[in-house]
């Protein structure tokens, strides 16, 4: 049994008449230490669905138009709000974009770790547990990190504690929305490892969200490809980076230099993403696929299943073209 099973899951906000289609009918698994990697462009739906698993989203604003999340077997859509506080304290957690935003200005790391601490329900050495925390994240000089008020701390530095912070709970599922993307270029690396190590020495799941597929490789096993609020493309991430099927993948791939062996040519893809209250008929990626037919702007593609583990694509021509 995968640890999060996520079925044709809808996350609508706004109007019923006129829906926010954030999250249009996705379905994916992320299993006990496994990396699956969510990528897609701004706006495609990948921190609405990250939110909907602890249902982070503000209800009733965001609604569940359809679909299942199971988490350890349990259905988290019908959970009580104390079985859901639970769910929260520890068992999913979260490393966000911004570190300072995740960090209690007035508050230093050493109390805001040992709060999160303080959730677990079995007693433990808090102290003890705190310092390994540090340690484990790469925050070696862990009396002065403790005593640190967050401000005095470098972004880099900030992230760490946060995904600390985040490992407090002991949680089996960590859900990583572009934790590297607001630090500076030259520590996003370190950051990024630091992030797999604890996941490997944790052994939790990792669903591990980016716009850049282009840092998938070596961090996930399996990615997946969103588009306008749909999962177009599922696969292992060496299947969808050598032979990416759907016409929208092939762009990406195309777009990212060194996957192509050293060529430096940029093809960035043109055409915006559609908006959520107005996706094309079809294919919703018709309007900017290279290789779109009449059939494309009028009927929807399905999801076709290419394998036991979840792989597939979304699209009426990935045959002929693959
Ligand atoms: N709280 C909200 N209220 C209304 N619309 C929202 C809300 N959050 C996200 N959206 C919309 O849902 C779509 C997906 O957003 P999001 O999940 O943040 O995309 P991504 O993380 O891939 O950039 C966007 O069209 C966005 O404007
Ligand atoms: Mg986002």
């Amino acid at each position: 049994m995968p640890l999060l099973e996520v079925n044709n899951l809808s996350v609508h906000f706004g109007s019923r008449a006129r829906p926010v289609r954030a999250v249009d009918g996705i379905s994916f698994t992320v299993s006990a230490g496994e990396v699956v990697a969510l990528v897609g462009e701004s706006g495609s739906g990948k921190s609405a669905t990250a939110l909907s698993l602890a249902r982070l989203l503000p209800e009733p604003a965001a609604r569940f138009a359809s679909g299942s999340i199971k988490f350890a077997g349990r259905e988290v859509l019908t959970l009580s709000e104390s079985e859901m506080r639970q769910l929260r304290g520890g068992r999913i957690a979260y490393v966000f974009q911004e570190p300072s935003a995740a960090l209690n200005p007035v508050l230093s790391i050493g109390a805001q770790i040992d709060e999160a601490l303080r959730e677990r329900r079995r007693a433990i050495d808090r102290k003890t547990e705190l310092f390994r925390l540090l340690r484990a994240v790469g925050l070696g000089d862990t009396e002065r990190v403790a005593r640190a008020y967050p401000h005095e701390l470098s972004g880099g530095m900030q992230q760490r504690a946060v995904i600390a912070m985040a490992l407090a709970g002991k949680p089996q599922l960590l859900v990583a929305d572009e934790p590297t993307t607001a630090l500076d270029v030259t520590v996003q690396a370190q950051v990024l490892n630091v992030l797999l190590d604890v996941q490997r020495t944790e052994g939790m799941g990792m669903l591990f969200i980016t716009h850049n597929l282009g840092i998938v490789a070596g961090v996930a096993q399996r990615v997946l490809v969103m588009y306008a609020g749909q999962i177009v493309e599922a696969g292992s991430v060496e299947d969808v980076l050598q032979t990416p099927r759907h016409p929208y993948t092939k762009a990406l791939v195309a777009a990212v230099p060194r996957l192509r062996g050293g060529s430096a040519r940029l093809e960035g893809i043109p055409g915006a993403a559609p908006t959520a209250t107005n996706y094309p008929t079809g294919c919703r990626f018709h309007p900017r696929c290279a290789f779109a037919r009449e059939r494309c702007s009028r009927e929807e593609p399905m999801w076709e299943s290419v394998d036991e583990q979840g792989s597939g694509v979304r699209c009426h021509f990935w045959k002929e073209l693959s």
